[in-house]
């Protein structure tokens, strides 16, 4: 940029080009990090169901530049889903009824996994069932696969052995599925909680007494939208999860109750759309993070929250690990109002 006339350059207050550049200046910070003995290059991560198999975003975005692609939600036998209409945009977020639609974890590994296996970026697959059993066969299946680098487990499913009681609404339940996926599993594994919950820490203290490497959280709230005019609702399934930044504040105070109550590392879910917003969640206690229904409306957010997140360690002079949970206390939680 030339300067305009009158416009006075600042001698003598700014320092000679080849004076030496101070520690700020020359401070890189690290942002990588280590979950499980799996390295992330950077803490973002794309949300399962929000990113389809990964391949879908290849000429969109660098997924290279991704720290990892959690893949949508995997099970034994592959599903097809909820009829429509099974998404509905509300204020600040979304509801999603999509039914766990997905090829299976026999065809993943076939038509899916090849292209994974092609990037940086980790690849998390989200396994899902309906029966402890599931869980495992889906894992047994899955454990054939290389360059699969954790299981995320989603646990907010029902249990149709148990009268359809949601796993993740359950510590016992949640100590089962988590017990036995461990037990078959070949890679890390990830457990994904459920923020339907009144004690989100029982299920998390739960899943790391059943050896969970990880926690994940929040999935989606189960929520309702009704079309007055048509007095029907509007989503076939009635009941729908609800996502997007409306979720975030409820997530983060999630992230900080768990990151008090289990030492295994945490991953932040919900609302992320900036960079401010994913270290609202590392500064709660998350060592990552996750994109979820930002990546519908603006696909490069993940790339633009890792960036984000570098820039600011590096204004700040710190190491992205130095800030998990290191949320300046003002005073003793509890009063809201
Ligand atoms: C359309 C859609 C599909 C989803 N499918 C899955 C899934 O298969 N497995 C899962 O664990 N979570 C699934 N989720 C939940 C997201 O991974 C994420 O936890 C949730 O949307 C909150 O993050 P967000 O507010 O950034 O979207 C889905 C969410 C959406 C919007």
């Amino acid at each position: 940029m030339t300067k305009g006339k009158g416009q006075k350059a600042k001698v003598g207050r700014r320092r000679g080009s080849n004076a030496p550049k101070t520690a700020k200046e020359t401070f890189e910070p690290q942002i990588d990090v280590t979950i499980a003995g799996v390295r992330f290059a950077n803490p973002v991560m794309t949300a399962s169901g929000t990113f389809g198999y990964g391949q879908e975003y290849a000429k969109v975005i660098d997924l290279n530049r991704l720290g990892a692609i959690c893949v949508k939600g995997i099970s034994a036998e592959p599903m097809a889903g909820n009829p429509p209409p099974r998404i509905y945009e509300t204020d600040s977020g979304m509801l999603n009824a999509i039914g766990l639609q997905n090829v299976g974890a026999k065809r993943f590994l076939t038509e899916k996994l090849p292209f994974l296996r092609t990037l940086q970026a980790r690849c998390i697959v989200n396994v899902f069932g309906y029966s402890t059993e599931d869980y495992v066969r889906c894992i047994e299946i899955l454990n054939g696969g290389d360059g699969i680098h954790a299981y995320e487990l989603n646990i907010s499913c029902p249990n149709t052995r148990c009268g359809g009681m949601v796993y993740g609404n359950d510590p016992r339940l949640t100590e089962e599925v988590v017990a036995a996926s461990k037990k078959a599993a070949r890679f890390p594994v990830i457990v994904k909680l459920s923020p339907n919950v009144t004690d989100i820490t029982a299920t998390a203290r739960a899943s790391e007494a059943a050896g969970a490497d990880a926690l994940s959280l929040v999935n989606t709230f189960v929520g309702m939208a009704i079309d007055v005019e048509a007095q029907a609702p509007r989503i076939s399934n009635l009941t729908a999860g609800l996502s997007g930044p409306a979720i975030k504040p409820v997530a983060v105070r999630m992230v900080y109750q768990t990151y008090q109550a289990v030492k295994i590392p945490i991953i932040g879910i919900g609302g992320i759309a900036s960079a401010a917003d994913a270290l609202e969640f590392i500064l709660a206690g998350a060592c990552a993070v996750q994109v979820g229904t930002a990546n519908f409306y603006a696909p490069e957010t993940p790339l633009r929250v890792a960036e984000g997140i570098e820039e600011y360690c590096r204004r700040k002079s710190v190491h992205l690990l130095q800030l998990v949970g290191k949320i300046h206390q003002v005073k003793a939680a509890g009063e809201t109002h």
